[in-house]
């Protein structure tokens, strides 16, 4: 038995002592004492009664040891701004944060949401939730007012922090307008707001509400806050995601697993080591920003770098710059990405010394072969596919190169984690299908320390959605099909559901479709994800409109379309803009009137349509056809 299968069957068949041995990664206040509660499946409640805090083992833990090594490091390219901060400033600056949230009348339990660009107030303001026991829920500063509204009103903070704005390639892109018109389109409305002001934009502050962070930080100074011990299921953040419903799901994450878990991850998966830098390059308003920007490599007493910027400005070696300058050891990023890099000079990956580095690990989305190939030859590093979700909140298949060096398979992320009971079962039936075949892949709980322990407020969504979408089985449903080789190497080939990956953002394509139909010209539409080289997948919109002649020439259409374009930029933000919009007739239903996405889907890639037979009126396929302009 090689050493990843019996390492992978220990932490399934002794769950208690795998895990127990992990929870030893990190520091508890009251020591662990029970390690699993599944009595309530498909709850799992990891080492209940035991108490910690993240924040005190993301920084506190380290300074008898390193308090003057780097904790994180800001690069900014939008800004022009660099800044080392030691684990003893980190410190300074969390606490003094905490004593602003504190006094701001944040407790315990209660939310603060965080609507930031990648600047270091950021990450204190996550760390300084944590610290005081508060549940931080940070939104993507790329999403706009209605997105933000909807998770304001499902996560009823009491302050928000924010800042006047993000710089996306040299253009300062303003938040507070955005975060204004949220408070003001939500029914809930948060206490406090705390703006950090860099300067980029007017940011005009309500009286009474809105409060200027560099005024409460001068008066919190010299001010220190004790760590909060959380019992290990309290919860420390919700990161709202999108599914098959319009309506976006707050992923709740506890404490004491989730240390665990990362911690873990960063040993057997990562590689990564205390003393070591850390570099992802991804926005701590997605879950791979959460786990390995902010506290999967500060757990491990990592230095963590901060970007700012593109991959591309001021030029495509940027990032290897930065791996050369800060001698990055663990790089993380996403196959977009790298497929934006592939555009440049490929001299460009050469032209630093990346002798720190010890492996690139790519996750997000699929990575394809070519991609995986012309980065692993142009660094001449290992490039590690790895394959999980917002929910698990740490990879689920990857090659665990900790445990053992196993070889990579292009195209595979790899084999399960540990603590991972990976299957695949087909959609219909719920028979478990063997090597060879396609299934969707799923997960028998409990669930391994570290993913989900809810959704925030909605157990009973939490069970329907997840846990009974496999026939006549009660296990966690990832909603993506998959395929297993006779090695045990998994294939992913893509979402069951109606989630879409643009540029390795997750979407919804029901939250684009509401988003559309509030436009009062138009009566219906279809949003559907199709292939794209660059970004994975593109989000393309079908709508019908109410009154024909508003789209009876090309100029009409043209304008219903910028319309339509530009009020999903307003309600969602611009990262959910489908790069078209086609008007079309009809819409391709069911008899009973479903809409057949998948059929837009495969006639817009070109593929066959598949079974019609139970298509109401076929005249709609070809209007879609028709609207691609006779493209396939
Ligand atoms: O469809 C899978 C795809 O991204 C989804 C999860 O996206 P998100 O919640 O944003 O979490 C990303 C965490 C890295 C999955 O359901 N996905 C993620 N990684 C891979 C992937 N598809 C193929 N290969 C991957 N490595």
């Amino acid at each position: 038995m090689s050493r990843y299968s019996e390492f992978h069957a220990r932490s399934l068949q002794q769950p208690e002592a795998f895990w127990r041995e992990q929870s030893e990664l990190i520091e508890w206040k009251s020591p662990v004492d029970r390690v699993l509660d599944a009595s309530r499946p498909p709850f799992a409640r990891w080492f209940p009664g035991a108490s910690t805090n993240l924040c005190y083992n993301a920084i506190d833990r380290h300074l008898p040891s390193r308090a003057d090594q780097p904790a994180l490091i800001y690069v900014s390219t939008e800004t022009g701004t660099e800044k080392t901060y030691s684990f003893a400033e980190l410190h300074r600056e969390v606490n003094r944060f905490a004593a602003v949230l504190l006094a701001l009348g944040v407790l315990r339990g209660d939310r603060v949401l965080v609507y930031m660009p990648m600047i270091p107030e950021a990450v204190f303001a996550m760390l300084a939730c944590a610290r005081i026991g508060a549940i931080h829920s940070v939104v993507f500063g790329g999403f706009a007012s209605h997105s933000l509204a909807t998770r304001i009103d499902d996560a009823r903070p009491k302050v928000i922090v924010s800042a006047d704005a993000g710089s996306r390639s040299g253009k300062a892109v303003p938040y507070k307008m955005l975060l204004d018109q949220a408070i003001e389109l939500a029914s809930f409305a948060p206490e406090h707001v705390l703006m950090v002001n860099r300067g980029l934009a007017p940011m005009a502050l309500a009286p009474g509400r809105d409060v200027d962070f560099a005024v409460e930080r001068r008066k919190q100074w010299d001010s220190k806050v004790e760590c909060a011990w959380l019992e290990s299921n309290e919860p420390s953040y919700i990161l709202y995601t999108s599914g098959t419903t319009g309506r976006p799901k707050g992923v709740q994450r506890d404490t004491g697993g989730y240390a665990v878990a990362l911690a873990a991850s960063m040993k057997h998966v990562f590689g990564g080591e205390a003393g070591e830098t850390y570099f992802s390059t991804s926005d701590i308003g997605w879950v791979v920003g959460h786990s390995y920007i902010v506290y999967g490599p500060l757990l491990a007493g990592m230095a963590t770098i901060v970007y700012e910027g593109t991959p591309i400005r001021p030029d495509g070696a940027i990032w290897w710059r930065i791996v050369e300058q800060y001698r990055v050891n663990v790089m993380f990023s996403a196959p977009t990405a790298i497929r934006v890099l592939k555009k440049q000079d490929p001299a460009l990956l050469r032209r630093h010394d990346l002798s720190s580095l010890k492996a690139l690990f790519l996750a997000g989305e699929p990575l394809d072969e070519p991609t995986a190939h012309w980065i692993s030859e142009g660094i001449g590093k290992p490039v590690v596919d790895n394959y999980w979700q917002t929910e698990t909140g740490w990879p689920i298949i990857a090659t665990p190169r900790g445990v053992e060096a196993l070889p990579a398979k292009f195209g595979s992320p790899g084999v399960p984690c540990y603590g991972y009971d990976v299957r695949l079962f087909d959609e219909t039936t719920g028979a478990e299908v063997g090597s060879n075949a396609k299934g969707v892949v799923a997960i028998v709980g409990p669930l391994p320390p570290g993913c989900m322990s809810t959704i925030w407020g909605d157990d009973e969504r939490f069970v329907s959605t997840y846990w009974h979408s496999v026939p006549g089985r009660s296990v966690y449903s990832t909603f993506d099909w998959g395929i297993r080789d006779n090695d045990g190497y998994y294939f992913i080939l893509g979402r069951t559901d109606d989630v879409i990956n643009v540029a390795g953002h997750r979407l919804g394509t029901r939250e684009i479709e509401e988003s559309i139909s509030s436009h009062p010209g138009v009566a219906e539409v279809a949003v559907v994800g199709i292939a794209d080289a660059l970004k994975g997948q593109v989000a393309i919109a079908f709508a019908v409109v109410r009154n024909p002649a508003e789209v009876a020439d090309p100029a009409a259409r043209a304008q219903m379309e910028g319309e339509i374009l530009k009020l999903v930029d307003s309600q969602l933000g611009a990262v959910a803009r489908p790069s078209r919009v086609h008007f079309v007739a009809g819409l391709p239903k069911t008899r009973s009137g479903k809409l057949l996405r998948r059929t837009i889907q495969a006639i817009c890639e070109g593929r066959d349509a598949g079974d019609l037979t139970t298509i109401e009126d076929p005249t709609a396929l070809e209007q879609v056809r028709l609207a691609l302009g006779g493209r396939p």
